[in-house]
């Protein structure tokens, strides 16, 4: 006999969306999708493999990403090549490489499995789907604004605005970070007997991170570190107030956090994150910012690019806990079909009925089976109403419809009055 063999599972952090949770992602996507058509967002696919060197210089060589978390491996050819951590990098490789930066604007979005090695936890994962929002071509801040504006509404469509909140912060110009850079590793090298391991060797490559450590002993270090608004020039500190009058005068609250440096390097000026309580230690659903420097650093001509990211999963995560989040069903009606005549018969009346009303959502019972069955199967599917044929029903040229979840009766009726029925209850 032949050896039984073991299940082989899933890799750690990589999640399958099954059947019974698609309907939310669904509903969640339709949502998302409106909210960018409606502010005239067009959809980018891109590949979810990229040159390694992508990555390296536009993420930066001493970011976690870039050190730790990336999953390369050599082509057949020899090629070192990266499944894409997340979307910005190429969604940029691929604008330029075909002529869309040249004297134009862009808005973009794309969705799709982000793949990143960190340590699996609730709201963390190795593959995470994004849906991300790129523009080009617009020196803001009024874009900037924009696509605040844009993120904001998602969240009261989605019935999270309550939830989460905004945080606003500004990174100045390459220049002006440099300068700050200097006076921080000053401030920290004074302070060295505060810092933990990573901070130490953050302070050798990339000493801005250190501001963002989660470490609670570092709180009382950081807390005392010199601010970067202190260090910007005078466009960087327009375009930031700029940005922030027009969000007043929309009505949009932030929080400035002037801590928040985001752990890609390509940044610069405008930065943010929505975060909330509620996801527990992985509480930053979306987040994103303006990077114009990036174009150039990737060999295109001086450009304006800023846009955000969302983590398809914690947005869901926290969609769900909303009392009234409900998706439809998936199925409206369930077909029983008992006896040869009534199969064939069945199998005919359902394609018409697919016909007249395109939005019906029939399940058909295929592989046989009593009444009995059936009607468990019917209970079981969530659909609002059962069509019945037996023998008897083809016999006298009708069909049984019978209401599973209310108090309407069974009755029989010709096809033509089924599909009218139907088409009023449902409304399809
Ligand atoms: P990011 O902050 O690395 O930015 O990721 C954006 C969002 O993706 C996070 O706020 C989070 O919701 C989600 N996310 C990140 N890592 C994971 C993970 N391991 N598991 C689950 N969700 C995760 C970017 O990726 C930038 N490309 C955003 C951007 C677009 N900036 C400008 N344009």
């Amino acid at each position: 006999m032949a050896k039984k063999q073991q299940a082989i599972q899933a890799i750690r952090g990589m999640h399958d969306i099954l059947p019974e949770q698609s309907p939310r992602w669904h509903k969640v996507e339709t949502t998302i999708k409106a909210v960018l058509d409606s502010y005239g967002y067009r959809e980018i696919r891109l590949p979810i493999v990229e040159k390694t060197e992508l990555f390296k210089r536009s993420i930066g060589e001493v970011t976690d990403i870039v050190e730790k978390e990336m999953y390369t491996f050599d082509d057949r050819n020899g090629d070192s090549l990266t499944l894409r951590p997340e979307g910005t990098a190429g969604c940029l490789r691929a604008c330029l490489e075909h002529g869309l930066l040249h004297n134009q604007v862009h808005r973009l979005w794309y969705c799709g499995p982000m793949f990143r090695h960190e340590r699996p936890q609730k709201g963390r994962y190795r593959q995470f789907y994004q849906l991300g929002v790129e523009t080009y071509g617009m020196a803001g801040p009024d874009v900037d604004a924009e696509i605040i504006l844009l993120s904001d509404r998602l969240w009261r469509r989605l019935g999270i605005r309550g939830n989460v909140e905004l945080q606003l912060n500004s990174l100045g110009t390459i220049e002006e970070r440099a300068a700050y850079r200097d006076k921080l590793i000053d401030y920290f090298k004074r302070h060295l007997d505060l810092l933990d391991e990573d901070s130490l060797r953050r302070l050798e490559t990339n000493p801005l991170r250190i501001l963002d450590s989660k470490n609670p002993d570092m709180k009382g270090v950081i807390a005392g570190a010199p601010e970067l608004m202190d260090y910007l020039g005078e466009e960087s500190r327009n375009h930031f107030n700029e940005l922030r009058a027009m969000l007043d005068d929309l009505g949009i609250a932030y929080v400035l956090n002037s801590r928040l440096v985001r752990g890609l390097d390509y940044y610069g000026k405008t930065v943010f994150e929505w975060v909330t309580d509620e996801l527990g230690a992985q509480g930053t659903i979306c987040a994103g910012g303006r990077y114009d420097g990036l174009i150039e650093q990737l060999g295109g001509k001086k450009n304006f690019a800023i846009g955000f990211a969302l983590g398809m999963e914690r947005l869901l995560a926290l969609v769900e806990m909303q009392d009234d989040f409900q998706v439809e069903p998936t199925v409206d009606v369930f077909m029983i079909r008992v006896g040869s005549e009534a199969e064939k018969a069945g199998m005919r009346i359902a394609e018409q009925l697919r016909s007249e009303l395109p939005k019906l959502k029939l399940l058909v019972n295929c592989g046989g089976g009593s009444f009995k069955s059936q009607f468990k199967k019917a209970d079981k599917s969530g659909a609002e109403y059962a069509v019945i044929i037996g023998d008897d029903e083809v016999s006298q040229g009708v069909v049984s419809l019978k209401p599973l979840r209310s108090d309407r009766e069974q009755r029989n009726m010709p096809v033509s009055e089924l599909i009218q029925v139907l088409s009023e209850w449902l409304a399809c």
